[in-house]
């Protein structure tokens, strides 16, 4: 055995219980919005099989699987008062098991977290009247028989668990309906539950607690995710927290504490409990500490921690018992893997864009940035196979998409040549990177460089390729990824004389100063980190944008930074007006202002105007190389989707294939042109 496996920390066995976990690091409870008709199928199994593959200890499953039906999914749970899903649960702990890694499934009752809107269209019910901003739905006041009721759900759902193989559970209080009882903020109940003491607003957890151990016996594992410290004034204070932790502890129906801190009933408050890139790196942790230090008990706790060496502090210092690597481990499913194999570097390191999380609720499914095989285990590959033959590959640009496409045809055993233009790689990246709040992005390239670097792809720069530099190189296969150029074109219109785009105001082509209107028709990141540019420099700031809402690329959690900012300095956010043209007036710029809705139009003044309207490709040499191309550039696009070889021929004189991929082909995000590269040259 290698010496690091025996000493380091993190791969230190653990014993909960009765149950041996094979070291200390888990996936904690995330709905990735999976399952199929509320059930963990095929797509759920295969996405926590391959972590246990990877080497994970424990996942816990499910992400607030609901237990009763007045507790609709908010983001595709599962549906833990069904009968049928324990078969499902059956196949998934026994794909974890075959691995080695220890199934358990997060169980809840979201109260007022839902909405009444869906599912069986039942009212929702809390502790008290008030609606949470989060999901909005003015909830009933529960009354002693949604209490009983909600209570053998819980042990019911238990019992289903338990049938299915699970290893324990966990039960979700925080800001579900459990804690909705906890917080004297949200408990307005009087009698054996109310807000008077805290015994009595324990008494439905510990109620909840004495049936589900009745169901399931003394040796189940069962353990309670909870807020120790809602960090609001008039909420649970920490010392309230301790005191909570300690008579969970002292019911002795609790096995293992999984310490939260914070709230999550508004986008800001869930994203300091689940912090975002820019944020601190674990700012929970020792606080988590201290709950382990005041009760003895295993101590379970994620909060960005992204990186190996902070996981290892944790667990060294004797702060948690599991660390949760959660987002981690959507980044790369092999973090432990990795780590045994003494290859750390290698981790694909989570840049906490949280593009996973936000999805769940504005994209359906939760996908990680610059991961596209997460959550797609079941059509792409994690490990890359090596191709048949070797090939020579010529890739133009290094973006995102450019570095992707070269690092799977390099892992695929192809000789790789990359040109790009700039003196450095990153394309688009690297004017998100430079707001410091967005600086983690880089390692979406820094990450692949290295990997492109350690198998020989020939990476040139400062190398603005034409056709005659392409074709110099003989290659069987190009691929286009020059990506695009900011575009100031108005919707359906002309570009307007004076106006810069938000590119020149990050990359600092462009100084601002003066009164800026930002028309932002994107609604992508890049209007807002020009206005956060702006306002640094001491600007007067309106954000306008013809949509209802503005930045609707953002989402929720990222829209957080951004707001914090910008409402301190004032930004004004106008919506639902259209930018119709810019005139100049002596030194000033004039905007025409129109709307969708009527024929009104109006103007204002401003000294400088930007325009953020997505990209135009750079596309010029892509189709200078068509004619010599055997493919003429054409994608099958079945082929693409079954993930098989291309095969086209337009032209029998063609000597290579030629492809492009990312903004070259059409302005999208990061995402999609990582996604792009990874399908593609994995059948190539
Ligand atoms: C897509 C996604 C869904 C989540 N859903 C839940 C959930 O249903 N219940 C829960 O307790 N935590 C949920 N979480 C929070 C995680 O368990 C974890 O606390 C959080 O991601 C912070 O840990 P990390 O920085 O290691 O990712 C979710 C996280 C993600 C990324
Ligand atoms: S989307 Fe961002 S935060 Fe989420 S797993 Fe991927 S890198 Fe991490």
């Amino acid at each position: 055995m290698k010496d690091h496996i025996t000493t380091d920390p993190l791969l230190q066995p653990y014993t909960l219980k009765h149950l041996k976990l094979k070291n200390r690091v888990m996936t904690t409870s995330h709905e990735p919005a999976y399952p199929e008709d509320g059930m963990p199928k095929a797509r759920y199994r295969a996405y926590h099989e391959e972590r246990a593959k990877g080497g994970v200890a424990l996942a816990m499953t499910a992400g607030s699987a609901a237990v009763s039906r007045d507790s609709p999914p908010v983001f595709n749970n599962i549906l833990a008062y069904r009968d049928e899903v324990v078969p499902w649960i059956r196949e998934l702990t026994d794909a974890l098991h075959e691995h080695g890694c220890a199934a358990m499934i997060q169980l809840t009752h979201l109260g007022r977290r839902t909405n009444w809107n869906k599912g069986d269209w039942l009212p929702s019910i809390s502790a008290g009247p008030d609606r949470e901003p989060a999901h909005r739905a003015f909830p009933k006041m529960v009354e002693d028989w949604d209490i009983e009721r909600v209570i053998e759900d819980y042990a019911t759902a238990a019992e289903r668990m338990q049938a299915g193989g699970m290893d324990g559970i966990e039960i979700q209080a925080y800001g579900h309906l459990m804690d909705q009882f906890w917080s004297p903020l949200s408990n307005k109940l009087s009698g054996p539950y109310g807000a008077d003491t805290l015994e009595n607003r324990l008494r439905f957890t510990t109620d909840v607690l004495n049936a589900v151990r009745k169901r399931v016996g003394p040796e189940f594992i069962v353990g309670i995710r909870y807020t120790a410290d809602e960090v609001q004034a008039g909420g649970i204070t920490a010392e309230e927290g301790i005191e909570i932790s300690k008579l969970l502890r002292d019911t002795g129906q609790v096995d293992f504490l999984n310490v939260i801190r914070g709230r999550i009933h508004t986008d800001p408050a869930m994203t300091d409990v689940i912090p975002i890139q820019g944020m601190p790196s674990a700012p929970h942790l020792d606080f988590a500490g201290e709950v382990r230090r005041a009760t003895g008990m295993p101590t379970f706790h994620a909060a960005k921690i992204q990186d190996v060496a902070t996981a290892r502090h944790a667990i060294a210092s004797g702060l948690l018992d599991m660390v949760g690597m959660t987002r981690a481990h959507m980044a790369d499913p092999h973090v432990v893997r990795k780590i045994e194999e003494g290859r750390e570097h290698d981790i694909r390191p989570c840049v906490g864009a949280n593009y996973c999380l936000d999805r769940i609720y504005q994209g359906g499914e939760a996908l990680c940035i610059h991961n596209p095989a997460t959550g797609r285990e079941l059509s792409m590959p994690h490990v890359i196979k090596p191709a048949a033959d070797r090939r020579k590959i010529v890739i133009v640009g290094a973006g995102p998409a450019g570095l992707e496409a070269a690092r799977v045809a390099s892992a695929r055993g192809h000789e790789v040549v990359v040109l790009e233009a700039a003196n450095r790689a990153g394309g688009q990246v690297l004017l998100t990177a430079r707001t410091k709040r967005r600086a983690e992005m880089m390692q979406i390239i820094d990450w692949r460089v290295a990997q492109c670097e350690a198998v020989g792809v020939d990476l040139r720069y400062n190398l603005y390729a034409e056709a005659g530099d392409v074709l110099a190189e003989n290659p069987d296969v190009v691929i286009i990824a020059t990506g695009g150029m900011a575009n100031t074109t108005l919707y359906e219109s002309d570009t307007p004389d004076h106006v810069v785009s938000a590119w020149d105001i990050l990359s600092g082509d462009v100084k601002p100063a003066g009164s800026l209107l930002i028309y932002d028709e994107a609604g992508d990141h890049s209007g807002l980190q020009a206005a956060e540019i702006a306002v640094a420099a001491g600007c007067t700031v309106e954000i306008m944008t013809p949509d209802r809402t503005f930045a609707p690329e953002v989402m929720a959690m990222n829209l957080v930074p951004y707001m914090r900012t910008l409402q301190r300095e004032e930004v004004i956010f106008t919506v639902t007006k259209r930018l119709r043209g810019v005139q100049k007036v002596g030194n000033r710029l004039r905007a025409v202002i129109g709307t969708d809705y009527s024929d009104t139009v109006g103007q204002a003044d401003y000294d400088q105007i930007v325009v953020n309207y997505g990209t135009m490709p750079l596309d010029g040499l892509y189709h200078d190389l068509r004619p010599a191309s055997s493919n003429g550039g054409a994608l099958d696009q079945t082929a693409f989707l079954d993930v098989r070889p291309q095969t086209t021929v337009r032209n029998t004189q063609g000597t290579f294939q030629l492809f492009r991929i990312g903004d070259a082909v059409s302005a999208r995000n990061t995402h999609a042109a990582i996604y792009d590269a990874l399908r593609l040259m994995v059948a190539v």
